[in-house]
């Protein structure tokens, strides 16, 4: 390996040159870090290669082609630093984009099964000319209880039942002191739809939760009779659950309805025949309902000689269970963002 002195001097310069483009343009410091082995790496790299001639060359030559060897490779390694100072300081490059990688889910958001129970018992009752309203959760014992006509012994007043905030004023344990807030608020003929949240100190279980949805419903005027109410709400039964819905009705007790009663459907997740959502029944509580009581019309400064009325309150979450086949009633305040992304499509 012993050319002429002359092109071991220009095959450096011209390895310089090239060492100095590269490094110019190196894109990372890995990049960079693979050129200084290229070019100064101890066992290979190219200028070592060129050094390695220096043995074979006479004194002068030696000396000289020494001389530029070392001006190149310190001239490189200031380079070297100096791209390397530069590039830590940028970002590294961009990852070029992968166009086969499959899209990501967008994902869709769908309402929570009650608030579409919620939906739908509002519509209905839309058609049939009820208008919504709705009130504070925050409640004064008045308009939950006494206006109601609970008396003051009624165990529902009991601090098992209920969540008090202060002296007289409690978390709302149903919507039906708006009834009492409409009747003081407007004139008959009223027909109101009121959902809202309720509070009571239960524990979960197969049928309760201690913050739950309500309906309220009120309808009072000059002449309305029980037949009023039956028909109402199995018209409602039916447009809510399917025309060949079975509803029953029981007799049941509420201070400020008399008489009092409550409605069932068909359970729908066993069409009638028993599991353990309706306990072996056959059949699902919906709503409690009565007419209106001469006391609470006094409450409220009405003439009960002149009005009548009719009130239910239903539960939601039931009738979502119910329309949507939610077999735990527990999983529908879970939230499980599973559970609502079920009904994306159910509007
Ligand atoms: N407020 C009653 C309850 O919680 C339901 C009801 C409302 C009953 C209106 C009769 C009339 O259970």
């Amino acid at each position: 390996m012993s050319g002429a002195p002359a092109d071991h001097a220009a095959a450096l310069a011209a390895l310089q040159q090239e060492a100095e483009a590269r490094i110019a343009s190196a894109p990372s410091g890995e990049a960079l870090q693979q050129l200084r082995t290229e070019y100064l790496g101890r066992k290979s790299g190219r200028l070592t290669s060129i050094l390695k001639v220096l043995p074979s060359l006479g004194a002068d030559q030696r000396k000289g082609l020494g001389q530029q060897a070392n001006e190149t490779k310190a001239l490189l390694e200031r380079l070297f630093d100096e791209a390397a100072a530069r590039l830590s300081g940028a970002r590294p490059a961009e990852v070029a984009a992968d166009l086969t990688m499959p899209a990501r889910a967008i994902w869709r958001g769908a309402k929570h099964p009650v608030t579409l129970a919620v939906e739908r018992v509002t519509a209905i009752f839309r058609e049939l000319g009820f208008t919504r309203f709705v009130g504070p959760e925050v409640e004064t014992e008045w308009h939950n209880f006494f206006a109601l006509n609970f008396p003051k012994d009624h165990p529902a007043l009991d601090l098992h039942d209920t969540l008090y905030v202060g002296d007289g004023v409690l978390l709302r344990t149903h919507t039906s002191p708006l009834q009492i807030r409409v009747m003081q608020a407007y004139k008959p003929p009223i027909r109101v739809l009121v959902p809202g949240m309720c509070y009571r100190k239960d524990a979960f279980d197969a049928s309760h939760a201690p913050a739950f949805y309500q309906i309220e419903g009120l309808a009072v005027d000059e002449g309305i009779t029980f037949v009023d109410l039956k028909a109402t709400l199995a018209l409602f039964a039916r447009r809510f659950f399917g025309e060949k819905t079975k509803v029953r009705f029981r007799p049941s007790y509420f201070p400020f309805t008399e008489p009092s009663g409550e409605m069932d459907v068909e359970c729908q997740i066993c069409r009638g025949k028993g599991c353990a959502t309706c306990k072996q029944t056959g059949w699902a509580e919906m709503l409690g309902c009565g007419m209106v009581h001469p006391a609470v019309f006094e409450n409220v400064g009405l003439d009960p000689e002149r009005y009548t009325g009719w009130a239910f309150g239903m539960g939601p979450g039931r009738m979502a269970q119910q329309l949507f086949g939610v077999a735990q009633f527990r999983d529908l305040y879970d939230a499980d963002v599973r559970l609502a992304a079920q009904f994306v499509d159910a509007e």
